[in-house]
């Protein structure tokens, strides 16, 4: 699905971002299940990430994302209209941590929802909010990536322990003024086929939670590794392609590429496979881990905080994750 115009043109006025303190790292890893500092450094490129308080909640790490992208975009939570949050581990299964977020923040006029596309949520909520602004629906909106993985991982598999954190990240989006920048184009996709390759089997109508099945971990993330990775690189490539080419773009045009943070050699890989050299390559896994839905929020606010790109440069941001799903995002800064 895909789109290039729209009447008005939406831009990101601000984004914010919030990781919890405590910091956990491969060694500390390494002294519980059987695995190295060098082998998740190697097959992954992720050194430690970050874990939630206990009483820490989705919400929680949202609503701070979001103070941060509010204060940069200069708007005040009550004149909000729209709050999107993309998660996979919501407060509550109902209602929607949006409108935990809603009542945290103070922006009663806001319409407030989640919406369930792991890693590919961010992006998702961006593509939604951008034709609801662009349509006139509302004149802005506040989508947020925010998830607390630590609490859906099994802490006995080292083949997913290693790779999972917590964090939030969150971007304001509105009409853009004469000048200024603009949302270009934006893809998203879904193979169903593919539900099978990563997954919480429990917790849901298919198989109501009970407690054999927690102990049986069936309320964790499982995922088939190896084949997740060969279509993820395919479908990144292939989406970010298809936004750049609608913008008109050419590799050499980008100044920046924001992936999905889920594994190094996924990165490289797509980064080869677009031509665009590495040192555009925006990566924070290393710090982080693989975060869903917050990780390329959160690498978006970094990079846009620490200058990887300023006023007008083209950047691609692109997620692939659980469905399967996938997106990408050409933005004019
Ligand atoms: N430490 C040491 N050894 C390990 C570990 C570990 N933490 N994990 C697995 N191994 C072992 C395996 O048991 C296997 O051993 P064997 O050869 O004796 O059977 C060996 O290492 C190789 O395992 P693979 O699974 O083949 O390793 P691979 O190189 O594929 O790396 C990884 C695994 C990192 C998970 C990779 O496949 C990957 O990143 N896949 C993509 C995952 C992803 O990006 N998911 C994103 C979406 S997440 C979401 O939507 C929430």
């Amino acid at each position: 699905m895909s789109e290039t115009t729209s009447v008005i043109d939406v831009c990101i006025a601000g984004t914010g971002s919030y990781v919890p303190e405590r910091i956990l790292t491969n060694a500390e890893l390494a002294a519980k299940v059987d695995t190295s500092d060098e082998w998740i450094f190697t097959r992954t490129g992720i050194r430690e990430r970050r874990i939630a308080a206990e009483g820490e909640f989705t919400s929680h790490m949202a609503s701070k994302a979001a103070e941060r992208a509010l204060e940069q975009a200069g708007l005040k939570a009550e004149d909000l209209e729209l709050i999107i949050v993309a998660t996979i581990t919501p407060d509550t299964p109902t209602p929607a941590t949006a409108c935990y977020v809603q009542q945290r923040l103070g922006a009663s006029r806001a319409v407030a929802f989640d919406i369930s596309a792991a890693c590919s949520g961010f992006l998702y909520a961006m593509k939604i909010s951008k034709r609801l602004i662009s349509d006139g629906a509302f004149k802005n909106a506040l989508i947020i990536g925010a998830e607390k993985l630590s609490s859906i991982t099994n802490w006995e598999d080292r083949s997913t322990c290693v790779l999972f954190g917590d964090g939030a990240g969150a971007a304001v989006l509105r009409r853009s003024e004469p000048g200024e920048g603009s949302i270009v184009a934006t893809e998203m996709g879904t193979d169903g086929n593919l539900t099978h390759l990563l997954m919480i089997p429990g917790g849901g109508t298919a198989c109501p939670i009970t407690s054999e099945n927690v102990n049986d971990n069936l309320h964790t993330l499982n995922m088939q590794g190896k084949e997740v990775f060969k279509v993820a690189v395919n479908r990144m490539k292939e989406a970010a392609e298809k936004v750049i080419a609608r913008a008109g773009w050419h590799p050499e045009d980008i100044a920046c590429i924001i992936p999905h943070q889920a594994n190094r050699r996924i990165i490289d890989a797509i980064a080869d496979r677009l031509a665009v050299p590495n040192d555009r390559v925006f990566i924070n896994l290393d710090k982080y881990g693989n975060t869903s839905a917050a990780a390329v929020a959160i690498a978006l606010d970094e990079a846009n905080r620490t200058g990887a790109f300023k006023r007008g440069d083209h950047i691609v941001l692109v997620v692939f994750g659980a469905g399967l799903t996938w997106a990408a995002a050409a933005i004019r800064w």
